[in-house]
């Protein structure tokens, strides 16, 4: 079987067609997923593999995309370190955040292979569904970049601003370095055991670094993004580093690794892909022109096909994950584009 579109495009490897899937492609756009959700949690699905599998397959089903990625979530981690975790309709909520070294002190040690067994069984699930009925289909695996994991950790939820998570961070440096350390072993081998389990690929999300100057990136963050880097790189199969609002972080993530970087729509895909170098690039629809009018539609995933300009190494995704509310149809619209059948 030739190689999947998706795997080569990440080894920068020519393919016929530009490959295409969407961040948080499985979700409550989706009258399937609503429909599962309707009965329990997030949490309780991600604990179910043979329904993880389930719902992974359902975007390949109805739009025809070029990967798949595992249903979970990247805060799930934060169970078993003992921080509390539970979603609500504002977001997610960690009931112990961590606001004093002593608080990083007395998170439980994790040891993925037992504590996120329950991902791994749902990664092996979904790579058998896939296997018996989408075989060229690779499937994604991913994790949280400590970073971001961190900002969860310490604001308590999601935030706008990082005050409390950069407050930690400046004060208790000591202990702010300690605690990425932790979660870059953590997530690094998680990604790893992912691979192992079936994962074709591997992305790690760095959904707020992009908060950061470029000196904060560089003393606070990059050394440990690049261990969980390392440890998901030895696993043998590509890794997709992605951050949003990160134009001017761009050169730093790449220094901290990964063979794909990916990039949001605040900047031009041809210009991010010069400062990138010799990388895979990612990107980078903005997810609110899944909202506008067929010709608006069409034109801006037609100006980012043109800016990646036909060269090997493009991935099609948006900038950021899909919202609530996106018409599923304009979606598969977006698919057949990048297809080349619309
Ligand atoms: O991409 C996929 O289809 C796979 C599944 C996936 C989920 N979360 C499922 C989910 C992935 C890859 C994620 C990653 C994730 N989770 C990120 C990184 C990507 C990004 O968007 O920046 C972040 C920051 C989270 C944390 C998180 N989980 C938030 C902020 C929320 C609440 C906001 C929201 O979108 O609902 C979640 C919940 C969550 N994770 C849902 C899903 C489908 C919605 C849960 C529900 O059904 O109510």
């Amino acid at each position: 079987m030739p190689e999947p579109p998706f795997l080569a495009a990440c080894r920068r490897e020519p393919t016929d067609r530009t490959p295409v899937w969407f961040m948080r492609q499985a979700g409550r756009y989706m009258p399937e997923y609503r429909a599962a959700r309707a009965q329990q949690g997030i949490l309780e699905m991600c604990h179910k593999p043979k329904l993880v599998a389930q719902i992974t397959l359902q975007p390949v089903e109805r739009l025809g995309v070029d990967a798949a990625i595992v249903f979970a979530d990247i805060l799930l981690p934060f169970e078993p370190l003992g921080v509390g975790l539970s979603y609500a309709s504002g977001g997610p909520k960690i009931w112990r955040p961590i606001r004093t070294p002593a608080d990083v002190d007395k998170l439980e040690h994790v040891d993925p292979a037992r504590h996120l067994a329950y991902c791994l069984e749902g990664v092996r699930e979904a790579k058998a569904a896939l296997a018996a009925r989408f075989p060229a289909v690779p499937l994604i695996g991913f994790a949280g970049a400590p970073f971001t994991l961190a900002s969860y950790a310490i604001e308590g939820g999601t935030s706008r601003t990082f005050e409390t998570t950069k407050q930690f961070m400046y004060t208790h440096a000591g202990a702010w370095h300690g605690f990425m350390e932790r979660l870059a072993e953590l997530v690094g081998s998680f990604l790893a055991l992912q691979a192992a389990a079936g994962a074709d690929a591997l992305q790690l999300f760095d959904s707020w670094a992009g908060c950061l100057s470029c000196a904060d990136y560089q003393e606070y963050v990059l050394p440990h993004s690049r261990r969980a880097i390392e440890l998901a790189s030895a696993a043998g199969v590509p890794v997709i580093h992605f951050g949003t609002d990160t134009s001017t972080l761009l050169e730093l993530m790449a220094e901290a690794g990964g063979d794909v970087i990916g990039v949001d729509w605040r900047i031009p895909l041809d210009v991010a892909w010069a400062r990138i170098g010799g990388r895979a690039v990612q990107g980078n629809l903005d997810p609110a022109v899944l909202f506008a009018p067929p010709e608006v539609l069409e034109r801006r995933v037609k100006e980012v096909l043109r800016r990646a300009g036909g060269r090997a190494g493009h991935i099609f995704n948006l900038g950021h994950g899909i919202q609530p509310g996106t018409p599923v149809e304009n979606v598969k619209r977006v698919v057949d584009l990048v297809h080349g059948r619309a």
